[in-house]
């Protein structure tokens, strides 16, 4: 039965070359078609990663907080100081569509781990699709439970925090909560790097973290604060 159908389909696939083969109609929609699914896909791979951030900053702007993701020279200018080879865990808040967390993967070493926890859920699933790499874990969660999550995944401490917070439009109390759970959460020498929007995400920083070290990028939509809090 399975071998005749199989005979069927062949005679009908043949039939079917054959009438593209005399047919300049049949000809030219046959090689539209995988133009036109190529264009497509090729459309959806490139604003895949910023049509989901959209859609995520439309369901909820103040925890978004920006509708255009980091820079490339952002990324390269917050990351500079890093040691990578003494990294074992890397964790980042707010990982959106994880415009960092490709560049922190490429940086860090085989045996290191990068944790990105993030409360909007549709980003940590699209993460958990886009990005197979074994040294990553998507968390869906908040960042004020970092010492939690951290535990939960066999580490005591974190060498590099990494936040993209809006930490300015965060419900009240949380950024506090955050900085010090961060702080808390960091080994002696590591650092919490933070780019914001605005120069107030110092205050949070300041309440626990003795040097900062600060820069300006204006190469980002919107050009913004850089932070490093290293912990003595
Ligand atoms: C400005 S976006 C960051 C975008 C991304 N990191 C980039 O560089 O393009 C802020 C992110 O923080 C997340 N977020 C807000 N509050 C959070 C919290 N308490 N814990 C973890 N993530 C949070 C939002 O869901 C959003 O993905």
């Amino acid at each position: 039965m399975r071998d005749r159908h199989d005979f069927a389909t062949h005679l009908t696939n043949r039939n079917n070359a054959k009438a593209i083969m005399t047919n300049p109609r049949a000809q030219a929609q046959q090689s539209k078609a995988p133009l036109a699914r190529r264009l497509r896909e090729g459309l959806k791979r490139f604003f895949g990663p910023w049509g989901m951030f959209v859609r995520g900053f439309i369901k909820h702007p103040v925890m978004v907080g920006s509708i255009v993701p980091s820079s490339p020279t952002l990324i390269r200018h917050m990351l500079r100081p890093v040691d990578w080879k003494n990294t074992r865990l890397f964790v980042e808040y707010g990982p959106g569509v994880g415009t960092f967390c490709r560049p922190v993967l490429e940086r860090m070493a085989g045996d290191a781990t990068l944790i990105a926890i993030d409360t909007n859920e549709d980003f940590i699933d699209y993460l958990r699709k886009d990005i197979r790499d074994s040294r990553f874990i998507a968390v869906h969660g908040s960042a004020a439970d970092v010492e939690e999550i951290v535990r939960a995944h066999g580490f005591e401490q974190a060498d590099y925090v990494l936040s993209g917070l809006p930490f300015s439009t965060l419900p009240a109390g949380v950024g506090p909560a955050i900085a010090a759970a961060t702080h808390r959460v960091l080994r002696p020498g590591g650092a919490f790097l933070v780019y914001q929007f605005r120069a107030r995400a110092r205050d949070f920083l300041a309440a626990h973290f003795k040097r900062i070290d600060n820069a300006f990028e204006w190469v980002n939509v919107p050009p913004c604060f850089l932070f490093w809090g290293w912990k003595d």
